[in-house]
């Protein structure tokens, strides 16, 4: 290409023929070489320019897409910490003991609730009571759920324990429930139908005595007649009192009359003051009622009526002939306040927690033979707190009692629970 004289020298410059001399070929030659030299260069490097834009592009194109994967990476990271979050807060939230082993019986993760059952929950051979490690060892090993009850700590709990096969690999998940609340309430219901069967039982018992010596007894001795004729009645009268205190005490359990409304405590109280009246006098005790008008309360007005008879009637029963006993209804910041208060017989120290309960008396012949069953007082429990009140009693043996119910006043314009 650089070489002198050659046909191509000339078609690469063409002033060379026309002005140059001879002797300026050869330079001419050079620089057309230089010139081609160049070019090629010039090209290479829009060549290169162009690749390396291109590489560029696809760099960015390429960062782009890392960035967007490192985002959605860090979105679903976020989102599976958020989840596992939220199984932790459902575990932890749950009434429900829950523990989990593998099968070298290490503890993979209990919740607060198993803890606060069984203290730490540590390997499955350090767990304690022994029935609930063997539970957990035996499932473990034969792969079969099965449930064990436990008694634990103090004051005692009662804890039902399933364990159960958890994966292929020998893992146990143990269940824990605390049950103590359910076994105490079936222990009250049993209670309750034996006290009941018992109460049923003496009168009716004592009903069919009276019929059979009336039938064997009367036409020899006229006089028995009316003698068990009355102890017959004494007796179903009884019988049908328990039967309706029963039936009520059964309602209130149950929520008590759905009628409600806004009811006038002192109105209650003067109607049933003076229902009490007459029983009253044939005791020899002076009734009074002082009733200061105030709002109403939100409730039942029967029901109410109930708890103030039963207080009322209690008031008269246990009071020596001579003494009194006062009624008083007032408002007071907000609720409206009921007392009863008696010169009455009083009531031991260690008894006033007590008679509330169904079937509770003092002096269990005293009260038969006034002819109370004990159901009295929890009637009064369970309207007062069906209403939303509180009841107290303050007594003092051989001096009196004074029984007092707290109920919220009812504002007008306030919506009905
Ligand atoms: N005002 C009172 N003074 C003294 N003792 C009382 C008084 N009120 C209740 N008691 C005691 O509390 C016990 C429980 O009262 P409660 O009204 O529940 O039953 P009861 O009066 O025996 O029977 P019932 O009311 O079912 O006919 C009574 O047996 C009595 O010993
Ligand atoms: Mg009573």
């Amino acid at each position: 290409m650089s070489r002198p004289g050659h046909a191509g020298e000339r078609s690469v410059n063409g002033s060379g023929a026309a002005g140059g001399s001879p002797r300026n070929a050869p330079v001419r030659a050079y620089t057309a070489g230089v010139d081609a030299l160049l070019m090629g260069l010039g090209l290479a490097l829009a060549l290169l320019g162009g690749l390396w834009l291109q590489d560029r592009r696809r760099l960015a194109a390429r960062v782009a897409e890392t960035e967007r994967a490192a985002r959605d990476l860090r979105a679903r990271l976020r989102e599976s910490e958020e989840r596992l979050g939220a199984s932790e807060l459902a575990l932890a939230a749950m009434p429900m003991g829950i523990a989990l082993f593998d099968a070298a019986g290490r503890t993979l993760l209990s919740n607060p609730t198993a803890e606060a059952i069984l203290g730490r929950v540590g390997p499955v051979e350090t767990l304690l009571p022994l029935p609930l490690r063997e539970a957990a060892a035996a499932t473990a090993s034969d792969r079969r759920a099965r449930t064990v009850e436990l008694e634990l700590g103090a004051p005692a709990r009662t804890v039902r324990a399933d364990a159960v096969p958890a994966g292929t690999d020998g893992g146990v998940l143990l269940a824990l429930r605390d049950i103590t609340e359910t076994r105490r309430l079936e222990a009250v219901r049993r209670d309750f139908v034996a006290n009941a069967s018992h109460e049923l039982k003496t009168p009716v018992a004592s009903i069919r005595a009276a019929a059979e010596t009336l039938r064997t007894v009367a036409r020899e001795d006229p006089a028995a007649l009316s003698r068990f004729a009355e102890q017959i009645e004494r007796e179903a009268v009884r019988l049908s009192r328990i039967v309706s205190d029963l039936l009520d005490l059964s309602r209130l359990e149950t929520g008590g009359d759905a009628e409600r409304g806004p009811v006038r405590l002192e109105r209650v109280a003067r109607e049933e003051v003076e229902r009490a009246r007459a029983a009253a006098e044939e005791a020899g005790l002076a009734l009074s009622l002082e009733a200061e008008p105030g709002p109403p309360v939100l409730g039942s007005a029967r029901d109410l009526a109930l708890m103030v008879r039963n207080l009322v009637d209690n008031a008269i029963r246990y009071t020596r002939p001579g003494g009194r006993v006062d009624v008083r209804v007032r408002p007071e910041d907000g609720e409206v306040v009921l007392t009863v208060a008696d010169t009455g017989i009083g009531i031991p120290g260690r008894d006033l927690d007590r008679i509330f309960e169904r079937f509770y008396r003092v002096d269990r012949a005293r009260s038969r033979e006034t002819g109370g069953t004990g159901l009295g007082l929890s009637i009064v429990r369970h309207v007062v707190e069906n209403h939303r009140g509180t009841v107290r009693v303050r007594s003092e043996l051989g001096r009196g009692s004074t029984f007092e119910v707290r109920l919220p006043a009812f504002a007008d314009g306030e919506p009905a629970p």
